[in-house]
């Protein structure tokens, strides 16, 4: 059988085109943190619990800690660092600004692709619908309020 030491994939990241060669069994997480440099994607719980390695992979919300780099092929990846446009936050980005929605940050840019991704689909959710999407990501260090605030201001 042949040994598959690597795979070319193709994809965009943040809008913008790649091509890259990727090890079989690399995570989605250690492919965005380390080889791309992309540090914004956050590294908790390893198992798909916490929400903080989120990323959107076609538009939708994904545990890069549980996903393989090499299905990105083909496909489109936003990450925090592809929000803010033109040196502007999105609106998601600006409402946990402005409701002071975070404390330490950590589960913060996995919350805001979630919230992201929410909005995109179902642009005006009820507060039980945004508390059941939200429900992978979890904060360890404040309770759920201000993120409610920040979310129901943008409906
Ligand atoms: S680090 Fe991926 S879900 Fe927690
Ligand atoms: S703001 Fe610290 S874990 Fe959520």
């Amino acid at each position: 059988m042949a040994d598959i030491a690597s795979l070319d994939i193709s994809f965009t990241l943040n809008g913008a085109p790649q091509t890259r060669s990727v090890a079989p069994f690399e995570l989605l997480i250690d492919f965005l943190r380390d080889d791309l440099g992309l540090k914004g994607t956050k590294r908790s719980c390893d198992v798909q619990v916490c929400g903080a390695c989120t990323v959107l992979v076609d538009g939708l919300p994904v545990s890069s800690c549980t996903s393989l780099a090499a299905d990105i092929d083909g496909r489109s990846v936003v990450t925090i660092e592809g929000l803010a446009q033109r040196g502007e936050l999105s609106p998601v980005q600006q409402a946990f600004v402005d409701h002071a929605a975070m404390q330490c940050g950590f589960c913060t840019p996995g919350m805001v692709l979630a919230t992201t991704a929410l909005l995109e689909h179902h642009p005006h959710p009820t507060e039980q619908e945004i508390r059941h999407y939200l429900r992978g990501n979890i904060c360890r260090c404040t309770g759920y309020i201000k993120i409610l605030e920040a979310v129901k201001s943008l409906v």
